[in-house]
């Protein structure tokens, strides 16, 4: 299936696309009437628009389609392990469940990506996307700005690695499989991009919730060393992070503007599944249980561009 967002995010084309369309649309024959299974991909057929997505995979929304044969088609073409996600004229190919700990976009990478949409970007040369996964956000900056010439992506997730060496073709992209908060220690970028985990956890690891957040904080507390003079870093935040995160947001020695905002429903199963999880931020970080449009926990997330506050000497 092919999901076609707007640029504004205010609706979700929804597409059948290639063997879709023999074995869910119906084009099952050719011109002399002999059985076909298979098309190309680039032939798609438009079956529904899901208007202002706040999921990618919104049940909810899709139950709400009042056509019996639409919805059941939507639900089907939900069902398919390949994926294509369209964003501002920029696609990705995704399968489901191949790569394990890898994601296609979700509703935050959309909207990173619309936060930066409008950016400025023409002086820069370098580029990270710091926990990259599919790298959508890196593969929207990188083809919106072809100035780019290095654009590096980083993740600890091995199957991250597998998925960047399957599906790469632009030599300005390269992959490097390592904790950030070593790697980038050595070198300094024009653009950070990062949409990190963001969700604060009970008891991680060292059994405290910085933990979990240990990536933006890190990235925040060293952009002297990591960020060139005018370069910016961008990072999503949820409302739940607030809480630890606005200390080392109020740093003097940043600039941070909020560039975007949006409220989504919380829809992480190892978070909704996990009741110490979910105890600890309803009792610690606000989250509310509040039953509306089909879903019961949400979370606003921000994109922030926080830039060195540079002290001109003479
Ligand atoms: C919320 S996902 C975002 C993935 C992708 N950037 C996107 O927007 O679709 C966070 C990613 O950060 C990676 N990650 C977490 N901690 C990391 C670290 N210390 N160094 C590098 N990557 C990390 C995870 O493996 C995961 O792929």
């Amino acid at each position: 299936m092919l999901h076609k967002f707007a640029p504004d995010l205010s609706h979700d084309a929804i597409y059948a696309q290639g063997n879709e369309l023999a074995t869910v649309m119906a084009h099952d024959k050719d011109e002399e009437g002999n059985r076909i299974y298979t098309h190309s991909k680039d032939k798609t057929i438009h079956v529904a628009d899901l208007a202002n997505p706040v999921l990618v995979t919104d049940r909810h929304k899709i139950n709400n389609i009042t056509d019996y044969i639409t919805r059941e088609t939507v639900h089907t073409l939900f069902d398919s392990p390949f994926i294509t996600i369209d964003y501002d004229d920029v696609q990705m190919d995704f399968e489901k469940f191949k790569y394990p700990g890898v994601w296609s976009p979700s509703i935050d990478t959309l909207f990173f990506c619309r936060a930066l949409k409008n950016g400025n970007f023409k002086d820069y040369s370098s580029m990270i996307e710091v926990g990259s996964g599919p790298w959508f956000i890196a593969k929207y900056i990188g083809e919106k700005n072809p100035n780019l010439e290095k654009i590096v992506l980083n993740d600890i997730n091995k199957n991250a690695e597998i998925y960047f060496h399957d599906h790469y073709t632009d030599p300005r992209f390269s992959f490097h499989l390592w904790d950030a908060k070593q790697y980038m220690e050595a070198q300094k970028f024009d653009i950070i991009a990062c949409n990190p985990p963001y969700i604060p956890r009970p008891r991680s690891i060292d059994d405290n919730p910085y933990e979990w957040l240990s990536l933006p904080i890190y990235l925040i507390q060293n952009i002297d060393k990591i960020l060139s003079d005018n370069g910016k870093l961008f990072l999503n935040l949820s409302s739940l992070s607030f809480p630890i995160m606005d200390a080392f947001l109020e740093n003097p020695d940043i600039i941070v503007k909020k560039l975007d905002s949006i409220e989504v429903p919380l829809k992480v199963f190892n978070v909704l599944n996990n009741p110490e999880w979910m105890d600890y931020l309803i009792k610690e970080k606000w989250l509310k249980k509040e039953l509306h449009d089909g879903h019961e926990y949400r979370q606003t997330l921000n994109i922030y561009e926080i830039q060195k506050k540079i002290i001109k000497t003479q």
